[in-house]
């Protein structure tokens, strides 16, 4: 973390402001091992360049493998621009949005968006992510000031209230226990005037849905290492699923990444990223709308399937 970062920081339990004991700090600057300590006497460690709020990954061991084994492959320029036209259509986040932010990505991942938000003139921002991914995302980050990476779990961010202009979850609530409460942990953060956006899988009952939900049962508990080889066969798959009138037998029962734009291993990183996690729940546009009203943002804008951005 960055020292300079600390007052963007609070203690997940007690919400009080942390001091910083710093033991090494690595080439960069950036303080590498250390502590933060809440004046009740909490304290989380610093350790390899990440303050770590949770105490290990939990349920997201997949994602812990998942982030390190496909570290590079969303990063390429030409999958940001896609992931730019992506943001502005399901988020109505649009380049210019990103200058001069204070950002806070929930569940960065390998750090795709946080490249994207880097490149597009962001302030400064804090990725939290529950699993292991951080420390694959830091290497993508380790000498840029304007990023601190984080291991905190949604539930109990450890971040001061009223902070934020822009916070986005992309892809990441619907991993949760529960979607909507792990939603309504992000308005307070954000500033008055600033913005919440996520994106969450739409498409709930569809039958391709409820068999990928009978698969997940079985590829859940596969050793991971055996995953990654079957996950190879998701660009054979989508070959199928183009075939006419046979491809829509397999699209339900067989169901692999769809997009026709991906490239082959961004497919089999769709296809384990679509299996293996311990939870995945798909909600409606109606729905997602009526938990930014709870939260009583405004200005609510719902696109995609499903993606919502609103005001505070
Ligand atoms: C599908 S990945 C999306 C990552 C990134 N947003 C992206 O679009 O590339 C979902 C991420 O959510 C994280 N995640 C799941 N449950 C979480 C929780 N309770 N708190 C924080 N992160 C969580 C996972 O570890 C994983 O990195």
């Amino acid at each position: 973390m960055w020292p300079h970062h600390l007052q963007l920081l609070r203690d997940p339990r007690t919400g009080e402001a942390l001091s910083l004991q710093i033991a090494k700090t690595h080439p960069s600057g950036r303080v590498w091992e250390g502590a933060l300590t809440s004046p009740t006497g909490n304290t989380y460690r610093i350790e390899n360049g990440v303050p770590r709020f949770a105490p290990n990954d939990k349920y997201t061991q997949s994602f812990s493998e998942q982030w390190h084994h496909f570290k590079d492959t969303m990063l390429e320029p030409e999958q940001l621009k896609a992931l730019s036209e992506f943001i502005e259509t399901r988020l109505s986040i649009s380049p210019s949005d990103w200058k001069d932010q204070l950002f806070l990505d929930v569940g960065v991942g390998a750090g795709k968006l946080m490249r994207l938000a880097l490149d597009n003139g962001l302030k400064d921002a804090i990725g939290i992510d529950l699993s292991y991914a951080v420390d694959a995302a830091l290497q993508h980050f380790i000498n840029d000031k304007r990023v601190t990476l984080v291991q905190a779990d949604v539930f109990h961010l450890p971040c001061a209230p009223g902070t934020f202009d822009l916070i986005v979850s992309l892809g990441v609530l619907h991993h949760t226990p529960d979607c909507h409460q792990a939603f309504l942990r992000l308005p307070p953060l954000v500033k008055t005037g600033g913005s919440v956006a996520i994106g969450v899988y739409g498409g709930k009952g569809q039958l391709k849905h409820r068999v990928a939900a009978f698969y997940r049962i079985f590829f859940s508990r596969l050793p991971r290492s055996v995953m990654f080889q079957i996950s190879k066969i998701a660009p054979l798959l989508y070959r199928l699923h183009r075939i006419p009138v046979v491809g829509t037998v397999f699209r339900n029962w067989l169901p692999a990444p769809v997009q026709s734009t991906i490239t082959d291993e961004e497919r089999e990183l769709a296809f384990f990223d679509w299996y293996t996690p311990s939870y995945q729940s798909h909600h409606t546009k109606p729905e997602v709308k009526e938990w930014f009203e709870e939260a009583r943002l405004k200005n609510i804008r719902v696109l995609g399937d499903v993606g919502v951005r609103g005001w505070k």
